[in-house]
């Protein structure tokens, strides 16, 4: 078992990578000093093939479950879910000293975190992470939060897990393309930190798109790695944290105009990615081969590198880039690249250039 430490002071806590871990989540959880009732939040996919398993592992070591299942999709990340969990809970009689566990990809991560967050003002909760997007990103760091009409993740908090468990062997019925998503992420972590990692992920991709699983334990270890260093040194995203969101300025305008749902998250964010890398080229100096490497590395991982916009569609992109809720004072500030494994977070990037980049990128396809 690799284990990682979030270092918060008072607030740290571990993530713990191996295969099997959620029949060592009762055992966990005892450590962890909790009252005797607990939740399990899950989806509809995550439920039916995993819920038996951690209920069972909670029920031995003495604790006493309870099971809210709901839909799967980034629709349950709204606040008629949280209302139907919060009547849930206390219908369940879940106390101050209860916990909940979050078992499920970044929808259930972020949803049962908010809700843990904010019931009772505040009850501890576990992440059992099944997505590697959620296992590498999303169940570390604290941000928490559901989606309204307006937008994605406009209600939220930061509230730290107590524990987070990813067990590896959840990786094997994840559909393909959901993993691939998750590299996205992953190879972000080597482009604003780690060339090594990247390197590695050019060597070992076929490997890792084999899942397995001593690549992807030592993968995701580093992964969780680097976001504990960074959410260690700037929890609240003052500044440093912003790193995290390489490729995804465009990458979350793309999610916006595209409607959600035509692009998963990653694949927004592969080819916000490659703009990125564009611009990092004209502005930071990344050198052209960079730019080439990152660009081969997401295509080998099946992910997409371009998009076909109209000029219409390009200047919403613009338009939806000016509302992301980043955007302080309406200047949109980017995270570019030096070159692959250092970044800088804060540039300004002149429109011409971003129109230029995706100008570029459009001829390329037509
Ligand atoms: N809090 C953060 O820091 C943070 C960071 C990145 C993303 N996010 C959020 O994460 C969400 C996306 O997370 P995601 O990509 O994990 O999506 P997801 O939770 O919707 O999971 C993707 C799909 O895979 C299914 N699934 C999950 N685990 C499975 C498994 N082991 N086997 C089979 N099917 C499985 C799910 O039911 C779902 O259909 C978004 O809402 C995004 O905003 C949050
Ligand atoms: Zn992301």
């Amino acid at each position: 078992m690799r284990t990682v430490s979030v270092p918060l002071g008072n607030r740290s806590y571990a993530i713990k990578i191996a295969p099997g871990l959620i029949d060592q989540l009762g055992r966990e959880c005892a450590r962890l000093k909790l009252g005797a009732r607990c939740a399990i939040i899950t989806d509809t996919n995550v439920g039916k093939r995993y819920a038996k398993a951690a209920f069972n592992s909670l029920a031995t070591a003495g604790f006493t479950p309870s099971l809210i299942v709901v839909p799967a999709g980034e629709t349950a990340k709204s606040l008629k879910t949280v209302q139907t969990c919060y009547d849930l809970l206390a219908e369940h009689r879940l106390e101050r000293k209860s916990f909940i566990v979050a078992l499920g990809g970044g929808v259930v991560g972020d949803l049962a975190g908010f809700v843990g967050a904010t019931y009772l003002r505040g009850i501890a909760f576990v992440q059992v992470p099944t997505t590697l997007l959620a296992q590498v990103d999303s169940s570390v760091g604290g941000k928490v939060g559901v989606n309204l009409k307006a937008g994605k993740n406009l209600v939220g908090a930061f509230y730290q897990p107590r524990l987070v468990l990813c067990d590896l062997d959840t990786l094997d019925t994840l559909p393909v393309r959901e993993f691939r998503a998750g590299l996205a992420e992953v190879i972000k972590y080597g482009i604003i930190s780690d060339a090594k990692l990247f390197a590695r992920l050019e060597r070992d991709l076929p490997k890792l798109l084999r899942r397995e699983s001593k690549t992807l334990a030592d993968v995701v270890a580093r992964c969780c790695e680097i976001k504990a260093e960074v959410v260690g040194q700037d929890e609240t995203e003052g500044g440093l944290r912003a790193i995290l969101n390489f490729g995804h300025t465009i990458g979350h305008a793309l999610e916006n105009i595209s409607g959600y749902g035509k692009y998963l998250h990653g694949e927004a964010i592969s080819i916000g990615t490659v703009a990125a890398a564009g611009i990092s080229q004209k502005i930071s100096g990344l050198p052209a081969r960079d730019v080439l490497r990152i660009e081969n590395l997401l295509e080998a991982a099946g992910l997409p590198v371009v998009v076909k916009l109209n000029p219409v569609r390009c200047k919403k992109l613009l338009a939806a880039m000016r509302h992301d809720k980043k955007v302080s004072g309406g200047e949109i500030k980017f995270v570019l690249a030096r070159r692959i494994g250092r970044v800088v977070w804060g540039q300004r990037v002149p429109d011409e250039i971003i129109h230029q980049v995706l100008d570029f990128r459009l001829s390329t396809l037509d």
